[in-house]
């Protein structure tokens, strides 16, 4: 009996996960072919936080495959040993003066962002696309930095706006240029997003792992919404990767999380976008976005603001004040 309602729960939710992972359109070789024709004029530049891992990686690997390493490639994270690894399987660029580099940031404390968009801003004049894929998957309650930020929140969210704050100024510079200006972030739209308390901006009294996840997917929403809003003619996304076998259940400081991940991804597998696929889907996702707001599906389809999205201008405007607050530091 247990076991029917085991297979009963399991057999509806492979199926489900398969038909949004592979038979949605556009199909990866549509993906693969639009990456490909990517040809901008200008050299471009892409900065990559949280690039040493999983989704991340897999877009900063899609994009220096598809200029043919003719990027400037600047990935920012934690583990210079991995961004090196990846670093050296990107074509050698022909374009002199090009470079591919590494960057470290614990994106979790607010002074080192700041610190490391400062040095970014003053070296690199222009930014084309600003990409933000990094993440921590736990089920420890709050857990506060020495700044009084929650560390998931602070990776998921706090720390974006600021990169994406203190680094805007580039990424005009390449909009008033006519080239593309893009800022994509990824986690949760359209699926993680839920009501959020605008009394308790941050959840220092009412934090709980739901509670959380809807605040980072509300947040993220509302971020693109804002700066879409104060920055026209820039590009400002927010996507949800679907389902990816990377390895944030692997590393997550959670044991039981790591355990699912012994028993549940050999089975799951299959059913999950590889690191290389979902990297070619959210670049297309990047590539293909107009100018304003844009909430794009794993496939890469923009499903707008109609969708479980629970902003407002008020949300918008004490959000930007919480935020601009916290992460002044
Ligand atoms: C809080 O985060 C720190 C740094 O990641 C970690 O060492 C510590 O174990 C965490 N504490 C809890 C209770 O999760």
């Amino acid at each position: 009996m247990r076991s029917l309602t085991f297979a009963s729960i399991l057999v509806p939710l492979l199926s489900f996960i398969f038909y949004r992972n592979f038979l949605r359109m556009p199909s990866l070789s549509t993906v693969r072919a639009f990456n490909a024709a990517f040809s901008p004029s200008y050299t471009p530049v892409a900065i990559f936080v949280g690039g040493t891992s999983g989704i991340g990686q897999g877009i900063a690997e899609a994009f220096a495959r598809h200029t043919k390493g003719n990027a400037h490639i600047v990935i920012v994270g934690r583990n210079r040993a991995a961004a090196e690894s990846i670093i050296s399987t990107f074509p050698k660029p022909t374009v002199p003066g090009v470079t591919h580099e590494f960057v470290e940031c614990d994106i979790s404390l607010m002074k080192n962002v700041r610190h490391v968009a400062t040095d970014l801003r003053a070296r690199i004049p222009r930014i084309n696309f600003l990409v933000l894929t990094p993440g921590v998957m736990t089920m420890n309650g709050r857990n506060e930095t020495e700044e009084g930020i929650d560390r998931k929140l602070a990776v998921h969210y706090y720390g974006r706006w600021r990169f994406i704050k203190d680094l805007l100024p580039a990424v005009e510079e390449a909009h008033n240029a006519g080239e593309d200006a893009k800022v994509l972030s990824v986690l949760s739209a359209g699926y993680g997003g839920g009501k959020i308390d605008l009394e308790d901006l941050g959840l220092k009294k009412s934090f709980s792992l739901p509670n959380a996840a809807a605040a980072a997917g509300t947040y993220n929403d509302i971020m693109i919404n804002d700066f879409a809003a104060r920055f026209p003619g820039l590009s400002f996304i927010h996507s949800h990767p679907g389902f990816v076998a990377s390895n944030l259940m692997k590393t997550s400081n959670t044991p039981s999380l790591r355990f699912m991940n012994n028993i549940l991804m050999p089975i799951l597998r299959p059913f999950a976008y590889s690191v290389e696929t979902s990297g070619e889907h959210q670049l297309y996702g990047l590539l293909k976005a107009g100018p304003g707001a844009v909430r794009t599906t794993d496939n890469g389809d923009d499903i707008g603001l109609s969708k479980r999205y629970f902003g407002s201008p008020e949300a918008m405007a004490r959000l930007w004040k919480h935020t601009e607050e916290a992460t002044s530091v």
